[in-house]
């Protein structure tokens, strides 16, 4: 063991990511104020007493509470140098390696690796090298350590340097690159991110299609994957939350406004996403827009329900995303609107309640990103439905895995095929959506956040 870095904590289960479960802001009276987070790893560290989650301070409010010596017990939060953690953050993490996952680059113009990228990757293993210190200190002796995601793709092979006494595990919540796709990184770079991720014992990932994307790029590029094993593990729907709290009394009230503003007797087609650029919200709408020129009897009968929430607005290519569905939702309802009928409801402020009340009374679900890890929207509609909701689903998600055979499948790229499957959803029967939602729902809920937590926490620890 490395003396500089021997534990000085007992913790025997360590998480890292970059986004942590809490959030400060910062008021104007010098008050700082926590907001607490969701999603699936919230709720399956929930499973665990005696952790510490290990993350970056994201903004300001949270670096003004690491100053301060403000937290929770069990986060620690790392005081990253701002200009550090946006070179890795935008600039290598959302920029180079999301778009390398999701097939997002313009490859005619994009990607280019200059100076400027090399920079930014300094930046990156910077960041990288602080949480490996981070959890080399924090770490009891013989730890389990789940490192989560892309953004901290090098620090398993930082650590197990620091610590060869701990057992490590990554997850990618990604999809991963198919090899000539991944090919596109620089040769020292895309070797380097997956001699990152093999300084792990295990390396999991949502579905068996990535990790064998990551078999492969291991295998061309390296000639193995080493003495690191390979896991899936199909992260599921919340059921037991996701059922009391969409039956409270805010989401009935969202329901209720909803309901007027889609306007008696029509039917609803939903989505809820992050603005995300492989959501692939665009030609989603184009979908609908074809939709209602290819079949005009669902004019006046159906409103498309669309929340894109914003996300990553520091990046410019979100920035422009995020008008570009503003425009053409607006362009659709100049098109084809009437007085009493608004064809899409679009909302961008990011609202909980809002979302389980749309996906309790929706009639059809929208899920067709370009590519998707896994997709935890098109797991929990099923789960809250009301009625019985169609799911029309990409072939890209990784949910498709689990839920391919209930849902109507679309290829994402066709915009043409999308409508028809909007048709047909719209056009199932009562009966037929009742018993294709029970069963999206049982799939969905296979393996609930808690389970999957321990799952591979057991899994690492059985070497
Ligand atoms: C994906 C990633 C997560 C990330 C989330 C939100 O699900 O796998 O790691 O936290 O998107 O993105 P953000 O950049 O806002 O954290």
């Amino acid at each position: 063991m490395v003396s500089e870095h021997a534990p000085s904590s007992t913790a025997q289960v360590l998480v890292a990511s970059n986004r942590g479960p809490i959030t400060y802001t910062l008021g104007e009276d010098g008050t700082l104020d926590a907001k607490r987070g969701g999603g699936g790893l919230v709720s399956g560290l929930s499973a665990v007493d005696d952790k510490l989650w290990v993350c970056a301070a994201l903004g300001d409010g949270d670096r003004e509470a690491v100053r301060r010596g403000v937290g929770e017990p069990g986060v620690r939060m790392l005081d990253i140098d701002a200009e550090v953690h946006a070179d890795a953050y935008n600039g290598i993490a959302n920029s180079v390696l999301w778009f390398v996952h999701h097939l997002l680059y313009q490859t005619p113009v994009e990607p280019v690796f200059d100076a400027e990228f090399r920079r930014q990757w300094a930046s990156y293993e910077t960041y990288n090298r602080a949480f490996a210190r981070a959890l080399a200190e924090e770490a009891g002796p013989g730890a389990a350590v789940l490192v989560q995601d892309y953004h901290l793709a090098l620090v398993p092979g930082m650590l197990r340097e620091l610590r060869p006494d701990l057992r490590i595990g990554h997850f990618s919540h990604t999809p991963w690159a198919p090899v000539d796709y991944f090919r596109l990184l620089p040769d020292d770079i895309g070797e380097q991110l997956l001699r990152g991720i093999l300084g792990a014992d295990r390396a999991a990932f949502l579905t068996r299609r990535w990790a064998d994307a990551f078999i492969s790029c291991c295998t061309e590029i390296l000639g193995g994957t080493g003495r690191t094993r390979i896991g899936v593990h199909g992260l599921g729907a919340d059921a037991d939350f996701l059922r009391r709290r969409s039956q409270e009394a805010d989401v009935d009230e969202r329901m209720a406004a909803l309901r007027e503003q889609v306007g008696e007797g029509r039917k609803t087609i939903v989505r809820v996403d992050r603005t995300e650029l492989s959501k692939n919200i665009v030609r989603g709408l184009h979908a609908y827009r074809t939709l209602l020129e290819t079949h005009p009897e669902w004019r006046e009968r159906v409103v498309h329900v669309a929340f894109a929430y914003p996300s990553r607005q520091d990046l410019a290519v979100y920035r422009d995303y995020t008008a570009a569905v503003q425009t053409l939702a607006t362009e659709i309802n100049g098109a084809y609107g009437t007085e009493s009928w608004t064809p899409v409801l679009l909302h961008v402020n990011d609202d909980f309640a809002r979302s389980l009340a749309a996906y309790r009374l929706a009639d059809v679900a929208l899920v067709n990103p370009i590519r998707d890890g896994m997709n935890l929207v098109a797991k929990e509609v099923p789960v809250v439905s009301d009625h019985g909701c169609a799911l029309v689903l990409s072939r890209e998600a990784g949910a498709y895995e689990e839920l391919g055979e209930d849902a109507i499948v679309v290829n994402p790229y066709d915009v043409v095929g999308t409508a028809q499957a909007l048709h047909e959803a719209l056009s199932m029967s009562a009966e037929e959506r009742t018993g294709r939602t029970k069963r999206l729902a049982e799939a969905a809920t296979a393996l609930p956040p808690q389970q999957w937590f321990l799952d591979q926490l057991e899994a690492l620890r059985q070497e």
